[in-house]
């Protein structure tokens, strides 16, 4: 879909939470003041002020060695001196499965059995699975959606069932292996790793929602078997080597009926046709008309085993359902696994999930059903600069049959009603999650244009600013471990850029100006990697006019210092981020490239916004992975 700031899902109509008061958010704010103030400057200025301090590369060096690049609005991606980039596994390619590897078709041509056998669109998180060190190993990709008028030859302007099909299989999850030669890397073709996971792939739901009422349809009366995995954002990995895949707007793919009750209402179903998406025309399980419970299978985190391709993913119920962005898990002092969810819509929640058991040694067989016990939490930040988590435990506080919940299978499924009823806080859409060194979880929160308007919830402690434009990153220290239910918390950062004209667009960025952060990975270094997704409906104008592309930054989380390392393509977004484990290659993401504001690509001009990577003549532009590699050999970053 397009990422149209007027479309976006807003639904949470709660009156939650009331306990917190509007406060200065400067109280809680780390990185404000004389010093920030100091280090900005006009954006021809920016590559200059921050170069001076780079340093020497290697251990001992400071954090981020290289020298900052400034803003780009060039249909290229741009990284800083003494780096080079690739691009590998774009979209079309095929992934490698043995006997069955269709060539891209630049006039988008390919057939949906073809699709079937190539990599998806619009590539999300990812993550690199060492096989042979830092030489080879299973790249896994996620495929958040999709772009009708570049995926068609005439976009959506006739419409069938193999068009759907092709649609619904450009979703899901690319596995790909991976080999570097002499600094090259490059798809191993056939792999018998290779795989392609799709909205059509079966899979299994286990944990407390598994076979539940709710879950049942007319197509699957176990409650149990699922058909595909949709809207693949962000990305996770388990201690015991598995992957995490996060359902993020899988809402925007059902038709409503024309009075949706209040649980389709909570969840953003809209009476009618969907925006954009027509695959209810031909499979009739996305029109919630005929099959009500159909968006109850969705909006769950699926685990995948890359490493036995015969693998059925799982829906791990037990993590609660969401508009999932991601599942970043940290492992308590005892062994136990703790996962950090962040759900992307206005107004919605951070979450976490503690296992009930400790993770065994093993890999994934012994912990195949660890994620199916445990507690699920959602966050609730105080004025005070502390905050706690409130179990969603059925028959625990207001979460009974009295108020709807018949036990903890519903409470799941209706992770948003029982958050609104716990007192959770009311977030500016949060994205991301990851750790640092010190312990310190990270969450960015991309945007919220509607805080503070009319009828809309204030600003509050956690999330400061009225009509939020630029986004901020948020952090929480727990009281303990990693399962501790009180915490304590500041912003790291409130993203902007200091010559805005509006004071709430300002922020306070140490270094390098940006909006919209979304993706968010540490690597071993423990460099914070920020990556923005400024709406194309809103960049280059107001607010964001001053900061071109979508970019990667890089931070210091000790020093709060922030450096701008890559731009990307026009009308990209910049997400994913993981690295060979000698930090030597870095690999992200460069999503819908040649996106244009608030529409489909024409599929008449696909190269209208851009013609990234291939730029040839006659082609479209395509997400794809981007390998980054310092000219050396050296560590990223340094
Ligand atoms: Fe799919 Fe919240 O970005
Ligand atoms: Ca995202
Ligand atoms: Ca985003």
């Amino acid at each position: 879909m397009a990422k149209d700031f007027s479309t976006m899902e807003d639904s949470n109509r709660s009156s939650n939470p009331s306990i917190h008061d509007v406060s200065d958010p400067g109280r809680r704010t780390l990185l404000r003041g004389a010093a920030a103030s100091a280090l900005l400057a006009p954006l021809a200025g920016v590559a200059t002020l921050t170069g001076c301090a780079t340093g020497p590369a290697g251990p001992g060096g400071p954090l981020l060695g290289f020298k900052s690049i400034p803003v780009s609005t060039d249909d290229a991606v741009v990284v800083p001196e003494g780096y080079s980039i690739q691009v590998i596994a774009p979209w079309g390619d095929p992934v490698g499965l043995s006997g069955e590897m269709p060539a891209f078709k630049a006039d988008a041509s390919n057939t949906a059995a073809e699709q079937e056998a190539q990599l998806g669109m619009h590539h999300d998180g990812l993550h690199f699975f060492s096989q042979e060190g830092s030489t080879s190993g299973l790249l896994v990709i996620n495929h958040e959606y999709v772009d009708d008028g570049l995926l068609h030859p005439d976009g959506n302007r006739t419409w069938n069932a193999e068009k759907v099909r092709k649609a619904q299989a450009a979703h899901g999850v690319s596995v790909v292996e991976v080999a570097q030669k002499n600094g090259r890397w490059d798809l191993v073709r056939p792999s018998p790793w290779a795989r392609r996971i799709t909205a059509r792939t079966p899979m299994n739901v286990s944990g407390p929602a598994a076979g539940h009422a709710l879950m049942k349809t007319a197509a699957d009366p176990s409650g149990g078997r699922v058909l595909g995995t949709l809207n693949n954002c962000a990305s996770g990995i388990t201690p015991w080597g598995t992957y995490l895949t996060c359902e993020e707007n899988f809402i925007f793919y059902f038709k409503g009926p024309q009075t949706p009750d209040t649980h389709q209402r909570r969840w953003g179903l809209r009476p009618g046709d969907p925006i954009g998406y027509r695959w209810h025309e031909h499979d009739a399980r996305f029109d919630s008309s005929l099959h009500p419970n159909e968006p109850n299978r969705f909006g769950w985190v699926v685990e995948i085993d890359p490493f036995n391709p015969s693998s059925t993913p799982v829906k791990r119920t037990a993590l609660g359902r969401a508009a999932h962005e991601g599942a970043t898990i940290a492992t308590t002092r005892g062994g136990r696994a703790v996962v950090y969810m962040g759900e992307d819509a206005r107004f919605e929640y951070i979450y976490k999930f503690v296992s009930r058991d400790a993770i065994k040694p093993g890999g994934a067989a012994p912990n195949a059903g660890l994620l199916d016990h445990g507690t699920l939490y959602v966050a609730r930040f105080d004025a005070d600069g502390k905050g706690r988590w409130i179990a969603l435990t059925h028959g625990q506080g207001p979460l009974t049959a009295a108020n709807g919940f018949t036990d903890q299978g519903e409470v799941l499924i209706k992770s948003r009603q029982a958050s609104d009823l716990l007192g959770g806080t009311k977030m500016d859409r949060p994205e991301w999650i990851d750790i640092d060194k010190q312990g310190w979880v990270y969450c960015t929160l991309t945007n919220n244009s509607n805080r503070g308007g009319k009828d809309m919830p204030a600003v509050d402690a956690a999330n400061p600013r009225a009509n939020n434009t630029m986004g901020h990153i948020i952090r929480w220290k727990e009281d303990g471990d990693h399962d501790a239910t009180t915490f304590a918390w500041n912003h790291f950062v409130l993203a902007g850029d200091t010559f805005n004209e509006r004071a709430e667009a300002k922020g306070n960025v140490k270094g390098d100006p940006f909006g919209c952060p979304d993706g968010l990975w540490t690597d071993r270094r423990g460099v914070l990697w920020i990556q923005t997704d400024m709406s194309t409906s809103a960049m280059y104008k107001g607010d964001l006019a001053t900061l071109g592309n979508n970019a990667m930054l890089a931070a210091d989380p000790t020093t709060g210092e922030v450096r701008r390392f890559l731009v990307g393509p026009i009308g990209c977004e910049i997400t994913g981020a993981t690295a060979t484990p000698d930090g030597r290659t870095m690999f992200i993401n460069i999503q819908h490239p040649g996106e244009s504001p608030s529409e489909r690509s024409d599929p008449a001009a696909p190269q209208r916004v851009s013609n990234w990577p291939d730029k040839r003549p006659i082609g479209r532009p395509r997400s794809a992975t981007v390998v980054i590699r310092k000219n050396d050999g050296g560590v990223i970053g340094t």
